[in-house]
């Protein structure tokens, strides 16, 4: 079993600080998911931890011992890269094999190894082929495969599924949990895709311009998001914010509604500007309920649907079951119960209400 061990890391590309101080601790076995908008320094992270990136300070070890200047080969790790890096002029078979051939495996156990690798990642029909004779899908698979044949203690990936069409990206998101599950290795896996980051992870850390904003659970950056931005980034449709401010009285008032605070933020002083969140699910609209608006879109998905309201200037969306019983344009009411909103400041930090 393989930690990986993180402190106080900094990555610099000349003067731009890519990575600053960042702490993180992968635990032996996890599946750790790297979640963050394009550009925030997810790939670098996980290029650094391989060895294909110069560390300007801190350390990295893996298991215990201190790899932060050893050389890629040395660290025991198997990476899949975004885009593929297959050998052109090998067949699957080959590409599949070589790892193993540079590791002097016998032959018996190579072979084993590439028919579980293809079986798994449904290769075995194209084995045969070379690269240029698949779609980028199936090259894709044949990276990750590459990748696993080697049965690393410790495996980066890289958005690998990001090049799949929809139905393969579902698959093989399943095959790669259940193949965490099945070998127990470490894996740091990247993506920009919350869906991908809540159903593979065991934790996510959440990063924005190079910094970790949370690390959690699914569940825990879903519920207890830290601030804002962390609020925004998990969950779809995203979180619903109304921004407003204490009203006298211990009342939040906002161009959309007034609403009584919840009682610890009642003290607070007045005119502070913060901000209510509310998911998507969370929202109902019924005739009973406490706010009037106007229904903007309606989106069916088959077993639910999504309403986008409008209200005072606000856009709220409501996930509802079943098929749409709103029209565009018609005038609805909404509502949602105090225990489901989350609080911010005016910095974007979460201010607990009982939790
Ligand atoms: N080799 C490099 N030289 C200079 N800047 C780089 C290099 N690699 C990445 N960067 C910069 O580092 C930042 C983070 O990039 P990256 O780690 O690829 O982000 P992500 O994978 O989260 O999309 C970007 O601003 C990018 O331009
Ligand atoms: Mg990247």
């Amino acid at each position: 079993m393989t930690r990986v061990h993180i402190q106080d890391l900094s990555i610099r590309f000349g003067t731009h600080d890519v990575i600053k101080g960042l702490d993180l601790d992968v635990h032996s076995g996890e599946f750790l998911v790297l979640l963050g908008p394009s550009g925030c320094g997810k790939s670098t992270l996980l290029h650094t931890i391989a060895g294909l990136n110069p560390v300007s300070g801190g350390s990295i070890h893996i298991g215990e011992q201190d790899m932060t200047r050893a050389e890629p080969s040395q660290r025991g790790v198997g990476m899949v890269f975004q885009s593929y890096a297959l050998y052109p002029t090998m067949t699957v078979k080959e590409n599949l094999a070589f790892p193993l051939k540079m590791a002097k495996t016998p032959k018996a156990e190579l072979e084993k190894r590439v028919a579980a690798a293809a079986d798994m990642l449904q290769l075995t029909p194209l084995l045969e082929r070379r690269p240029g004779q698949l779609s980028g899908g199936q090259r894709q698979r044949v990276a990750i495969g590459r990748a696993v044949v080697r049965e690393a203690k410790v495996l980066l990936l890289d958005e690998p599924l990001s090049n799949l069409d929809a139905k393969l990206r579902t698959d093989l998101r399943r095959e790669l949990k259940l193949l965490h599950s099945r070998l127990g290795n470490t894996m740091i896996y990247v993506t920009h895709d919350q869906v991908e980051a809540m159903t593979l992870a065991t934790r996510i850390v959440v990063m924005h311009q190079g910094v970790i904003q949370q690390i959690g659970t699914p569940a825990e950056v879903y519920e207890k998001p830290k601030n804002l931005r962390v609020a925004g980034f998990v969950g779809s449709p995203a979180i619903n914010r109304i921004e407003g401010q204490v009203g006298e009285g211990g009342v939040f008032a906002s161009p959309a509604f007034s609403l009584p605070l919840p009682a610890v933020l009642a003290a607070r002083p007045q005119g502070e500007v913060l901000t209510l969140a509310i998911r998507p699910e969370n929202v109902r609209v019924g005739p009973s309920e406490a706010y009037e608006a106007e229904v903007q879109l309606v989106e069916p998905l088959g077993n639910q649907h999504v309403v986008w309201l409008s209200c005072s200037g606000s856009t709220v969306s409501a996930v509802l079951p079943g098929q749409p019983e709103v029209q565009e344009s018609a005038k609805v009411r909404f509502g949602f119960d105090a225990e489901k909103t989350m609080w911010f400041d005016a910095v974007g930090d979460r201010l607990p209400i009982g939790d």
